[in-house]
């Protein structure tokens, strides 16, 4: 059993979770309607993570008999700009939720709830990773351009990205 607080801690973060896979979701259409197709399977595979994420959470709150309070969804911005800002706006999420995921873990600590510490540090440990692919793709979309040859260059690379990350969803029986 955790505590109220950290009840409604989790039942936020799930709302992030959800509101980051919407996130994605519109990013990938972005890119559907761009004829990126690389892209938008990239950012769909996104998508699919980010409701792994948020069912680990609803998982866990039910594991522990907590409150579950399931709240609306924002929609997603429509931005409309090119690749690179896709991938900065992507960036800049990403650190919003590692900042995020931080923050419960310091309620974890604060309130010596073991059992959502441990729980967390898989996410702890998913946003390293996460921040380091899109940094990655960032680095090489300014090095090499956004455009033309270097665009399908980089669209077919995020094509390859997007199947290893099915490939690892689908090896997963946890669903990581
Ligand atoms: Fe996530
Ligand atoms: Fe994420």
């Amino acid at each position: 059993m955790i505590s109220s607080t950290m009840a409604t801690r989790i039942n936020a973060q799930i709302n992030r979770e959800l509101y980051s896979a919407y996130f994605y979701l519109g990013l990938s259409a972005q890119a559907e309607a761009a004829n990126l197709k690389g892209t938008a399977a990239w950012f769909l595979a996104k998508h699919g993570e980010e409701m792994t994420h948020a069912l680990k959470m609803y998982r866990y709150l039910i594991d522990q008999d907590a409150r579950m309070e399931l709240s609306a969804v924002d929609a997603p911005p429509v931005d409309g700009g090119g690749v690179l800002r896709m991938f900065e706006q992507t960036l800049a999420h990403e650190r919003e939720v590692t900042a995020a995921i931080n923050d419960l873990v310091d309620q974890a600590l604060a309130e010596k709830d073991h059992a959502t510490n441990v729980f967390l540090q898989w996410f702890v440990t998913e946003q390293i990773e996460e921040e380091a692919t899109v940094n990655d793709i960032l680095g090489r979309l300014r090095l090499f351009g956004d455009q033309g040859q270097s665009l399908l260059m980089i669209d077919n690379e995020l094509s390859g990205l997007a199947k290893q990350m099915g490939q690892a969803g689908a090896d997963s029986p946890a669903g990581a």
